[in-house]
């Protein structure tokens, strides 16, 4: 095994163990995880690594953001029940985040029981405290789908510039702002019915009283000036009182003692980083008041988006105030992520999800890239695809992996796979051991752009070490070869230490160098070095990226240029289930679509979506399970044809095998219509 030194034995005993609670902001559970998404969780995990290799007491909470109007309009659409989707987009998040290698402790959902139970606490405590107030508003109200409509589900003629078919709260043209109702010929987007005023009762919560408190916050000191800057603007302009409440139909909580109205979004999203963290709380018995009471010695801070920094740091701080909870000891916001210079685009290709990176490339890559980039200030940051692949091959694999594939053999082949008991260079290994102290203040300072650049550096000077004292020379003089152990030594040790400094960033290729180096790489190990110890063998650490891998990506995440050209953005089918990517003729044909006759179908037991069908191809029977019975009767779809796709793979379902799959269009429930052929065509005869 390694040999450490005592002292720094001594310093992980003796270190003062800060208790942390981390969160990023909860991702909302209607859409894929995208790389704009992934900087925050980079970030955020980069920082909680950090803390935890330095012996603090570590938690990372996130959850999926499950509640909301689009959330519930989307499950409509698909047919399912809001639960059934939150619960799916769950699953490929946290297998998103796990690919990426995010550390979280927990990954709940704010649609949860102990989010529903400090979401009601704490709005009874700020009421019973008469922070809550009532109002009646008029909003437009859709009469056809029976619900009010949110901004964003309005759209109509801008007031100002009169351009037509803007958004129900601003102008894309003359980028102006407005009510809703102001609006000149509104148009809701669900119903493309037009929208009527209504009048509400809403709730209340009365942020203007905690003004003082917010003041006293802004200028503690631990917010970013960029931060405190915006919040004094805000203050400036004057505090408003926050609706907080939303009419059914909603997907949410019901507010307590308010039969009909719900806690809008924003209201129980926070909440949820209380909620994740409970849940953890009683996994793993650890005591969640120490963290969140008002006295609590916890530190706690909160890692998101430039675009929700208001929520964060004024509706957050007060809500927590007002029910008798600590307030967080910081909010740290980060820029958004541009792709090769512009916003990310859905017809360019740059509007790239996690899982389709991930399809391409190691996840490694985009973390160091994104760590080289970021700082602890608000700016947007560029992902320019050439500059990542030039960046991420010149740094990791022609800098510090390139240390240990020049050093490696020698020792294996030549010394047995031990390492010198002699430092060559002293001075140098003082110069990369003493990094540590400013690494480690970057790391905690969120200035992973400097620190990367420090540990470049650092490996610069290592290769030119190495180049300069030409080991494979040396190696043939049969009197130098203690001189080559040597060297050879201290490049290993050298690239121990800068894994150490990088093992936040990144820990699949730290923990394949402990493979390597047979040692576990800790934070306090960068103050030895390893002596008379035995490495293993080296096997490549990782690979270059290549420009091949990049493009692939960028074509598998391009949609057709006709979906995002649009523009008069369409409403009804393709507004929200846009024309999938191009495909190929030869695709097409792949898919053996037949005319088929239902010669029977019957409900099946137990199953509340299923009908059972028997399928005639033309003396060949399939048996179908389709989940067409919100929509037929058996009796009416016997004697029918209709169109399978007679080629696809059986599927075995709880009730039997389903042998392929009938054609129906429309969003679901009632609205679901298979598809039937004309007159004369007869089963088995393909479609093409
Ligand atoms: N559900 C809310 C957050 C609730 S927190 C109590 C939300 N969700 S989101 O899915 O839209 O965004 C989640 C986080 O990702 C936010 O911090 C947001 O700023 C961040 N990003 C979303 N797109 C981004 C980029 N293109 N670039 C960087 N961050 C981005 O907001
Ligand atoms: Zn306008």
């Amino acid at each position: 095994m390694s040999e450490s030194t005592p002292q720094a034995n001594a310093q992980t005993a003796t270190a003062d163990k800060r208790k942390i609670l981390v969160t990023c902001a909860l991702p909302y559970a209607n859409g894929s995880i995208h790389l704009g998404h992934l900087l925050e969780h980079i970030q955020t995990d980069i920082w909680v690594r950090f803390q935890r290799m330095r012996g603090n007491e570590t938690y990372f909470v996130c959850a999926d953001d499950a509640h909301g109007t689009p959330i519930m309009l989307k499950a409509q659409e698909l047919g399912i029940t809001p639960e059934q989707m939150i619960d799916g987009v769950r699953e490929e998040h946290m297998a998103d985040f796990n690919d990426f290698l995010i550390s979280f402790d927990n990954y709940h959902s704010t649609h949860s029981d102990e989010n529903r139970e400090f979401a009601s606490e704490i709005y009874n405590k700020l009421n019973a405290a008469g922070h809550i107030k009532t109002r009646t508003i008029s909003q437009l109200y859709d009469e056809e789908k029976g619900m009010f409509l949110p901004d964003r589900f309005v759209k109509g003629t801008c007031p100002k510039c009169k351009s037509e078919d803007e958004n129900g709260d601003s102008c894309d043209n003359c980028g102006a702002t407005y009510s809703p109702t102001e609006v000149i010929n509104p148009r809701s987007v669900v119903s493309g019915s037009t929208p009527v005023l209504r009048d509400s009762e809403h709730y209340f919560f009365d942020l203007p009283a905690f003004e003082q408190m917010l003041k006293d916050w802004t200028t503690g000191g631990s917010l970013q000036e960029e931060m405190a800057n915006k919040l004094n603007e805000w203050f400036e302009s004057g505090l408003q009182q926050w609706d907080i409440s939303r009419d059914a139909p909603y997907f949410g909580f019901e507010i307590p003692g308010a039969p009909g109205k719900f806690f809008y979004v924003w209201l129980d999203a926070p909440i949820g980083y209380m909620g994740s963290f409970k849940n953890l709380c009683d996994r793993e018995n650890i005591d969640f008041d120490s963290y969140w009471n008002e006295n609590s010695d916890a530190e706690l801070y909160h890692f998101i988006g430039k675009d929700i920094i208001y929520f964060h740091s004024l509706f957050w701080p007060a809500m927590l105030e007002g029910a008798g909870y600590r307030k967080p000891t910081s909010v740290y916001a980060h820029g958004f992520v541009t792709v090769n210079g512009a916003k990310m685009s859905k017809s360019k290709g740059t509007f790239i999800k996690g899982r389709t990176y991930l399809d391409h490339l190691n996840p490694e890559y985009l973390r160091y890239y994104y760590a080289a980039k970021l700082t602890n200030r608000i700016d947007d940051l560029d992902l320019n695809l050439e500059d990542f692949a030039q960046r991420v091959n010149s740094d990791l694999v022609g800098k510090v992996v390139n240390i240990a594939s020049r050093c490696a053999s020698f020792i294996t082949k030549r010394f047995d796979g031990m390492l010198s008991s002699n430092v060559e260079d002293q001075a140098l290994a003082d110069e990369v051991m003493a990094a540590g102290d400013k690494l480690a203040e970057l790391y905690e300072g969120r200035e992973f752009g400097k620190a990367m650049r420090e540990i470049m550096a650092l490996a610069d000077k290592v290769n030119e070490y190495i180049a300069v004292k030409e080991p494979w020379q040396l190696v043939k003089d049969e009197t130098k070869q203690q001189e080559v152990q040597d060297i050879c030594s201290l490049g290993i040790n050298l690239f121990r230490i800068l894994m150490i400094y990088l093992k936040p960033v990144l820990p699949a290729l730290a923990e394949k160098t402990q493979g390597f180096l047979n040692d576990e790489l800790v934070w306090d190990g960068h103050k030895a070095l390893l002596k008379d110890h035995q490495i293993n063998k080296f096997k490549a650490l990782m690979q270059r990226i290549e420009m091949d891998k990049v493009n692939e990506m960028i074509e598998a995440s391009k949609e057709s240029l006709a979906t995002e050209k649009a523009a008069p953005a369409p409403t009804g089918p393709l507004a929200d289930d846009p024309i999938a990517p191009e495909i190929q003729f030869d695709d097409f044909a792949k898919i053996d679509l037949r005319v088929a006759k239902i010669v029977k179908a019957e409900h099946v037991e137990k199953a509340d979506k299923l009908l059972r069908l028997e399928l005639d191809l033309g003396g060949e029977t399939r048996q179908v399970f389709a989940g067409i019975k919100s929509a037929y009767q058996p009796e009416d779809l016997e004697g029918k044809l209709t169109v399978m796709v007679a080629n696809l793979a059986p599927r075995k379902m709880r009730f039997g095998m389903s042998e392929g799959m009938v054609l129906a269009a429309g969003p679901g429930g009632k609205d679901l219509w298979i598809l039937n052929p004309e007159e004369g065509a007869q089963p088995g005869m393909r479609v093409k």
